[in-house]
């Protein structure tokens, strides 16, 4: 993953009602929510929240209801006016951006993506997609062949003259989502934008989210109230409460070191099997045998750590095989080599398989699971106990 900082937002906060500016000072001097409602009348949305967004993640901020999430979105387009703080994006603080840069960063930067869809009903999809290129005035031949291309990656191709009302949510949601991609922005703003659909759909929607960032490389902040959709889809979760983020880090940092009781209780909630993933519990065998070692090497190793199996790779760590204790003394008997017995019904897997598809795998397999790198680089085992241990 690219490390250049995309986004950085340095003490933002956010204060509703009628002279917010005065009452940022007794936000500052520690003043919390509830007194600021009950003694002032004003709502503080965020309250002095920085973090970091690095190109090409997906950045997720998760929170209940009420807790700050989509009043931060809106910053970060300037939907909501910051009361105090900045924002960079490409290191330029927008919060000082004039009428016109603000326009520009808008048209052509940031999009949105909204939970209830927000489509224009009077429009037909394709016409709804072709919005934001309209406002741009690219001609009308251009924008609706960059339609329909964004419609084909979001699997709606044939629906392209069909009104919004006429689809299901799901299919309303991909005209949002296309919505926002044809102007090819940098950065996608999601505001819990699969939180109105079924639980199937849902599903469906995360995955395809995924496949689609693989290939775009966008930026994304995506919001959501369900710890689950933020742990599936974050490279890195924010964690919110009353307008302050309480913990950031990856789903597996969190999961694995809450930084308080408050996070602790969210994260018991969490389905483990779809977090933790090989390289979380893996670990470096007792004994790994190189090709040029041979038999005798292999015996002994096998002998001296009390196992029945070892994997052989070659001088540059690559997986071969592995070889049994049996095998290994039978054919020291009969003058083979080691090539000669190297087994193959072994499983395989790669350091970023979640244990859920692990689980079954571990369970019927009679050797240790290798974990692999894409260039067959040996990087670990994974045996049953640690997979099902780790579910504890
Ligand atoms: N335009 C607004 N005017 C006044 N208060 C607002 C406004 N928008 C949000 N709030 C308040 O700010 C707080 C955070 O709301 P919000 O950002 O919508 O939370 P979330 O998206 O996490 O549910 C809430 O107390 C909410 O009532
Ligand atoms: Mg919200």
């Amino acid at each position: 993953m690219q490390m250049t900082i995309k986004v950085k937002v340095e003490n933002l906060t956010k204060i509703f009602g009628r002279s917010p500016k005065a009452v940022l000072k007794k936000v500052q001097e520690g003043m919390s929510k509830e007194e600021v409602l009950k003694k002032t009348g004003h709502t503080l949305g965020i309250n002095n929240v920085s973090f970091e967004v690095k190109e090409g993640e997906i950045f997720v901020i998760m929170g209940l209801s009420g807790s700050g999430k989509s009043t931060l979105i809106r910053c970060l387009n300037l939907l909501n006016v910051p009361t105090d703080g900045k924002i960079y994006v490409d290191g330029e603080n927008i919060v000082a951006y004039d009428k016109h840069q603000l326009r520009e960063y808008r048209q052509k930067k940031v999009a949105m993506v909204f939970q209830h869809f927000g489509l224009f009903t009077h429009r037909t999809v394709i016409k709804n997609v072709e919005y934001g290129l309209e406002v741009r005035n690219i001609p009308p031949g251009k924008r609706y062949e960059i339609a329909r291309k964004v419609l084909a990656t979001v699997g709606l191709e044939g629906w392209e003259f069909k009104y919004p009302t006429q689809l299901s949510g799901g299919m309303q949601q991909r005209v949002g989502l296309a919505r926002a991609l044809a102007n090819d922005p940098d950065i996608l703003l999601m505001d819990e934008p699969f939180s109105a659909l079924d639980p199937l759909i849902r599903r469906e929607m995360q995955l395809e989210l995924l496949d689609m960032q693989a290939k775009l490389k966008k930026t994304i902040i995506f919001i959501t109230h369900d710890v689950n959709e933020a742990f599936k889809l974050g490279d890195r979760v924010a964690m919110m409460r009353d307008g302050k983020i309480e913990q950031i880090g990856t789903p597996e940092e969190i999961f694995s070191t809450p930084a308080n009781e408050y996070i602790e209780n969210f994260v018991k909630d969490i389905d483990k099997t779809k977090i933790i993933q090989a390289k979380n519990i893996m670990f470096k065998p007792a004994a790994l045998i190189s090709l040029k070692d041979g038999l005798n090497v292999a015996a002994k190793e096998m002998e001296r750590n009390g196992i029945s199996s070892v994997f052989v790779v070659d001088s540059e760590r690559r997986l071969l095989g592995l070889v049994t204790i049996d095998d290994t003394v039978k054919a020291i008997k009969e003058h083979k080599t080691l090539i000669d017995i190297l087994r193959h019904e072994y499983n395989t897997t790669g350091p970023e398989t979640y244990i859920q598809d692990l689980l079954p795998i571990a369970t019927e397999s009679k050797y240790p699971i290798a974990v692999v790198d894409e260039n067959n680089k040996f990087l670990g085992i994974i045996v049953r106990v640690s997979v099902l241990s780790a579910l504890i």
